[in-house]
């Protein structure tokens, strides 16, 4: 069987709050391994998206297919087990366990529990070693002790990175995950995802187009819902919706540059 050359496709994807078109009729596929940013402003339905696209929400129309395979009826668990992760907008690590504790859990959920208790000692160690590279990738090698509650903001997002790869997903979706990290901690995670192995399929929220366009591959443009453009990233630039909307005008920037959301 030939591979199946986009990891997700999304299909007149809509999704609804009441009579609000959060996403209104998105269609657009991602090639497997791009680096594909979705970008917008506040409330263009970027984190209602990728919540449709993990399955945390069921989208109100349209089909999904991740890998070739209609995922639309598949939960989020279902949807994990096929490869998919995500991390959130805002913080969801145990803040009372340790850095270290919370990639390994987050890699043990991904590994499943119900192994047997020869393999579980190997697995473990294993488990526990990956999630010990993981956290020294994101560069939090030195904190590795240290509770989660105790970090700083940019340290929080780095390790939320670390849990999210270290479940070994082959399709990642990360939603603002440089947002509250300082310059130097957003040029790590910029290094990290262009370092990932070329397989693996990034879907990246993002407000920095510094970051947008040396990382990304593939642009989708959402405005109110919808889908304004969507293509490579010079092409996503030039094209005249993108740049009256946002990123021509110096009164556009401030429609866009708006890191840190209030949703
Ligand atoms: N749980 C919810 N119930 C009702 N409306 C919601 C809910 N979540 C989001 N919305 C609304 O849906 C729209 C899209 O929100 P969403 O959070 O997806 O946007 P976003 O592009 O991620 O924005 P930001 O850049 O601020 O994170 C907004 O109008 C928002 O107010
Ligand atoms: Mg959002």
């Amino acid at each position: 069987m030939s591979p199946v050359a986009y990891a997700l496709e999304l299909e007149n994807v809509s999704r609804s709050y009441g009579s609000l078109k959060a996403v209104d009729d998105v269609s657009f596929a991602v090639d497997t391994g791009a680096r594909h940013a979705v970008i917008g402003p506040n409330g263009a339905g970027k984190s209602t998206l990728f919540s449709v696209l993990a399955g945390t929400l069921r989208a109100t129309a349209g089909r999904i297919l991740l890998h070739g395979r209609d995922v639309t009826d598949e939960g989020e668990a279902g949807r994990c087990r096929l490869g998919l992760a995500r991390t959130f907008q805002h913080s969801s690590v145990f803040l009372t366990a340790s850095v270290l504790d919370n990639v390994t859990m987050a890699a043990q959920q991904a590994a499943g529990v119900s192994l047997r208790p020869f393999p579980l000692t190997r697995r473990y160690r294993a488990v526990t070693e990956a999630a010990f590279a993981q956290v020294q990738a994101v560069g939090l090698a030195d904190r590795f002790a240290a509770s989660a509650g105790s970090l700083s903001h940019g340290e929080r997002r780095q390790l939320e990175v670390a849990m999210v790869l270290a479940s070994r997903p082959d399709v990642v979706l990360f939603d603002e995950p440089t947002a509250g990290m300082s310059p130097a901690e957003t040029h790590r995670f910029a290094e990290l995802v262009a370092g990932l192995p070329p397989e693996i399929t990034v879907l990246v929220i993002e407000h920095d187009l510094d970051v947008v366009f040396s990382l990304a591959t593939a642009v989708t443009v959402l405005h109110l819902g919808r889908v304004l453009a969507s293509g490579p990233p010079a092409v996503v630039q030039a094209d005249p919706a993108v740049q009256s909307a946002y990123l021509g005008a110096a009164s556009g920037d401030a429609l866009f540059l708006t890191p840190g959301g209030t949703s």
